[in-house]
């Protein structure tokens, strides 16, 4: 896929007109590459705070900064407060205790107050506290519950922890205050939990009460508190998780919306002779070899590491900061998905998640932008993805047949379908009045959007299984329950072809340039726009090369271009126009405000902050209509966000315009 016409990765430009506190840089669904500006410089997100306890330095702050390049340290500010060195880190500051340059952010220790059990400070005091040492980010005192607490123990704490998170805005000075998401297991709780957080001019949003989940392995019922979390809180604020301690969970979390996360378990593992890796953990006894190529293995012996908790916390943190460069690239190539199916693999309970996160996909798909890198089949969860839920929603919903008699229902085979499969279409199509579906791994695929994305894209191995099988079976079968056509046949053979003659003469015309346009135009649009579009004297330039259509031409005038990249339509100004005389508001549209509106019609991109609303059935990606808030035609471009991020977000844009009206 060529990256220049595929979805653009730079989201949200960077401090246009004034210094902001985060910004998106790129996007995977829910996951984002950020920008967190402090007033020790800026950090990149996702990122992973290696918990520091100054009382008991296994890896001194300065080791962080020179052999691990840590760009953020975590503290623990009820430690500070309780401990020795309170009045020296109030003079010196917390930079100038821990002797480290980049931004700290404080914890208010409410995970250790909860754990030893008493309560010794006040929010105000904590707060007070971590303003007065200069934490750069510092976190109001919430009541932890635990995940097996009862409804009612949560519900309180929930109601006192934002209470408190209300309370310390009056003391955060410049800090940046997080509040906390607690809620334990119950999934409404939770997002009720985030839904009050959303309504404080909080700076940083934190998920908080996992440790015990994690700790247990219990990843589904995490999975669950992270969507349930999520469902409530602000897009446009960095998402903190509390005690993130394993690499094998950065993903997960970072799928599901995370930016921070800290980790102290690198150093309790170490303490515990258990060296991580990105999926699992071993015990150092249980070593014969250093299976990894980290500076400390690299020079290291199963029997110095044995001796030596230090080393065994350099490689857990060497591998920690790995996954998580990992991760940032697997968005940047649109495989995030791919890398956590990948890394559930590692554990049984962590395969669990991807039972969850199937529950959750409608969801997950109003995220997850229009198209985006390749998607690669891992094993029998990768069908549920968000791009190939939405495929089989879109099919179901939008498509509309060529009015053949019959469905001829082709095995999956070597794509692009139409010529994999051109010698049985042409007698097909010239001897019967039969359409072609094939039935693909992740849903029926009529033959005609063989070029959209996700279906030329996407790589499944020729044998996917059973269980994808039956699927496959299922979808097939609410596809023709659509009732489409009169019946359908299974490819067998030549036979196959012999009996639809017999059972369903003539001929048909799915194969036509005309119906591929339209059909694609269905799927991406809507039937109602795609009949706007197409109304009057069709014409197709063609590629010399390939014959595939590349622009649409209707009375003469250009209206649509089909990308190669992903088989879906750019919108000229002219198809825009015809969208909008026929479809009516809010469908494909984007609104703004009116005042605003002369700088987008000279072709600038509409900034999240004017928007006024916007279609909720609109994806990242996604080819709108510009308004005003008269519903005139004001441009047409790409949305870079869905409806909910518009509204939310005050900074960068949330189209990118292509042809203003001027
Ligand atoms: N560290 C681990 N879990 C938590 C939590 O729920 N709240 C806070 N403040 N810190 C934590
Ligand atoms: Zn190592």
């Amino acid at each position: 896929m060529n990256a220049s016409e595929g979805f653009p990765k730079v989201v949200w430009a960077a401090g246009t007109f004034c210094r902001r506190m985060f910004e998106v840089l790129a996007r995977a669904g829910l996951a984002r590459i950020g920008r967190l500006g402090t007033a020790h410089g800026p950090v990149e997100t996702p990122a992973l705070l290696p918990v520091v306890n100054a009382s008991s330095l296994i890896l001194t702050p300065q080791e962080m900064v020179e052999e691990f390049r840590a760009p953020i340290l975590m503290t623990n500010a009820y430690i500070l407060w309780r401990g020795e060195d309170r009045e020296r880190v109030l003079k010196e500051g917390v930079h100038g205790l821990l002797g480290f340059p980049g931004p700290i952010m404080t914890d208010s220790g409410a995970f250790q107050q909860h754990v030893y059990g008493k309560v010794e400070v006040s929010n105000e005091d904590i707060v007070k506290f971590q303003a007065a040492i200069g934490a750069d980010l510092g976190a109001a005192l919430d009541v932890f519950s635990e995940p097996d607490e009862s409804r009612s123990h949560a519900e309180a704490g929930v109601e006192e922890t934002l209470r408190r998170s209300e309370e310390a805005l009056q003391h955060r000075g410049k800090m940046a205050l997080a509040g906390t998401v607690q809620g334990g297991r119950f999934a409404d709780l939770r997002t009720r939990s985030a839904e009050g957080l959303s309504r404080l001019p909080l700076q940083i949003q934190a998920i908080g009460g996992v440790v015990p989940l994690m700790e247990a392995y219990r990843f589904a019922e995490l999975a669950e508190v992270l969507v349930a979390s999520r469902m409530g809180l602000r897009p446009d604020r960095p998402i903190h998780l509390f005690g993130a301690g394993h690499p094998i969970v950065f993903g997960l979390a970072v799928l599901l919306g995370c930016d921070l996360f800290d980790s102290a378990a690198y150093a309790k593992y170490a303490y515990d002779g258990r060296m991580m890796t990105a999926w699992g953990t071993r015990r150092v006894r249980d070593l014969k070899r250093l299976a990894c190529a980290c500076p400390v293995c690299r020079d290291s012996t199963p029997e110095a590491l044995r001796r030596n908790p230090s080393l065994v916390a350099r490689h857990n943190l060497h591998v920690s900061f790995q996954e998580v460069q990992q991760i940032k690239q697997a968005i940047e190539e649109g495989r995030l998905w791919e890398h956590v199916e990948r890394r559930s693999r590692a554990h049984p309970r962590l395969l669990e998640v991807l039972r969850v996160l199937e529950r959750h996909v409608d969801y997950l798909e109003r995220f997850e932008p229009l198209s985006d890198g390749s998607p690669f089949f891992t094993g029998p969860e990768t069908i549920w993805r968000p791009v190939f839920h939405r495929f089989r929603k879109r099919v179901l919903e939008r498509y509309r047949p060529p009015g053949a008699k019959a469905a001829l229902i082709l095995p999956e085979g070597p794509r692009p379908y139409t010529r994999g499969y051109r010698r049985v279409l042409r007698e097909l199509f010239t001897q019967a009045d039969a359409h072609a579906i094939v039935k693909s791994a992740f849903g029926p695929v009529p033959v005609e959007l063989d070029g959209v994305y996700p279906v030329a894209q996407s790589v499944f191995p020729a044998l996917p299984g059973v269980e994808v099988l039956e699927a496959a079976e299922a979808f097939l079968q609410a596809f023709l329950r659509k009732g489409h056509f009169e019946f359908g046949l299974l490819w067998e053979g030549a036979e196959s072809l012999e009996e639809l003659k017999r059972r369903a003469p003539g001929s048909a015309s799915g194969g036509e340039d005309l119906h591929r346009a339209r059909a694609i135009a269905d799927y991406q649009f809507g039937p109602e726009a795609s009949d706007a579009l197409f109304r009057g004297d069709v014409e197709f330039v063609t590629s010399k090369r390939t014959h595939r259509i590349r622009n649409v031409l209707v009375d003469k005038v250009h209206v649509l271009s089909l990308r190669a990249s992903d088989g879906l339509y750019t919108l000229k100004w002219a198809g825009g126009q015809r969208i909008h005389r026929s479809v009516e508001m809010p469908r494909l549209r984007v609104v703004v405000e009116t005042e605003t509106a002369p700088f987008n019609r000279q072709g600038r991109s509409v900034f999240a902050k004017f928007v006024t609303d916007a279609d909720p059935d609109l994806r990242p990606g996604e080819e709108v209509l510009v308004v005003d808030q008269e519903d005139g035609l004001v441009a047409v471009g790409r949305a870079l966000m869905n409806r909910e991020e518009m509204l939310a977000f005050d900074v960068g844009p949330a189209v990118k315009v292509r042809e203003g009206s001027d």
